[in-house]
């Protein structure tokens, strides 16, 4: 079926069942942010630009790894793709500087660009490094124990009270990357993470509640995403999410603790945005705050398997 008849029938499906507003929001991301991305694209903060140059090189590589076109297939498998990132690849060259930064990231982007110009040549080009099943990557070649990594998940639990004692910069420096780490949708990359160090003494705060975790936390991760970048209205949430549960394991293995803060309408992010110095496209879905636990807290037991969990075998 015609790639464009496949999304009337999407479109048809989503009006029937009521989902207007997300028709709504598809389309402004879509359709209208793409529109005025591609035409002004020097309007775009650095962020931005990196976050669509991945997104789009990450379409493009999945494109070539189905069998390539030939000469008779003018349009080939990820065409807009490829052709978006040669537009943005072109806004680069006008801002050298991110090639110092940014030099990782900009070479697997031209890497994938130059493969794709090859695959689209290259008749029968599947663009896939099969691995025997016997054969281990050198990235898996050091395992780590499923069981020690199942064991920290279930040892991970909310601290709310910490020692006023401060956090090495490598430690919060090494937080940060686990969160940078995590997936994010179609690789955009949209989540900024802003670390907030606390010095002590502080003023007390009576009673643990928000305002005095907020208070007593050695070092608070606000975690934004900018939502104008995805097209799916749940996903800059659940990338933000994802890249807090990275930073909560990997400070649990630092004998750290930390406690998820729900952000987003809760609090005034205008103001939040102008204390964090972060530019007015990005919201503040979630704050971790992470110190070294003052504390024993007893983690709440989990419902069973049973209750919250299903097996479907087909
Ligand atoms: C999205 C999210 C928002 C949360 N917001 C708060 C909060 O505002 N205040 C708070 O004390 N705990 C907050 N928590 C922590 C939860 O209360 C905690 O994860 C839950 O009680 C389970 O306990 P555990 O983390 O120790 O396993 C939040 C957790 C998540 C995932």
């Amino acid at each position: 079926m015609a790639p464009r008849f496949q999304l009337a029938l999407y479109f048809a499906w989503r009006f029937c069942t009521k989902q207007w507003f997300d028709i709504l929001y598809w389309s402004k991301a879509r359709v209208l942010h793409s529109l005025m991305r591609l035409r002004n694209p020097e309007r775009l903060t650095d962020h931005q630009l990196m976050s669509l140059l991945s997104w789009h090189a990450h379409q493009t590589e999945k494109a070539t790894k189905h069998r390539s076109a030939t000469a008779s297939n003018a349009r080939p498998r990820g065409f807009r793709h490829f052709d978006a990132l040669t537009h943005y690849l072109r806004e680069i060259e006008s801002r050298p500087h991110l090639d110092a930064s940014e030099g990782e990231a900009l070479t697997w982007i031209r890497s994938v660009h130059a493969e794709y110009d090859v695959w689209r040549k290259t008749p029968d080009h599947i663009n896939i490094k099969t691995i025997a099943p016997s054969a281990v990557s050198p990235e898996h070649s050091t395992t780590i124990a499923p069981d020690a990594l199942h064991h920290l998940i279930r040892r991970r639990t909310s601290a709310r009270v910490w020692q006023p004692r401060d956090i090495d910069d490598a430690i919060l420096t090494q937080l940060i990357d686990a969160g940078l780490q995590a997936p994010s949708s179609c690789n955009r990359q949209g989540v900024v993470i802003t670390v907030l160090k606390q010095s002590f003494p502080r003023e007390q705060k009576e009673g643990v509640n928000n305002p005095f975790m907020l208070n007593n936390a050695p070092s608070i991760f606000y975690i934004a995403a900018d939502p104008s970048l995805y097209p799916e209205r749940q996903a800059p949430a659940l990338d933000a999410g994802m890249a807090a549960q990275n930073i909560l394991l990997l400070a649990e293995s630092h004998g750290l603790s930390g406690c998820a803060m729900y952000h987003s309408e809760s609090f005034n992010q205008k103001q939040l945005r102008q204390r964090l110095n972060l530019t007015s496209n990005l919201y503040i879905y979630v704050a971790l705050l992470v110190g070294y636990p003052g504390e024993f807290p007893i983690k709440p037991r989990r419902m069973s398997h049973q209750m919250r969990s299903r097996w479907i075998r087909e």
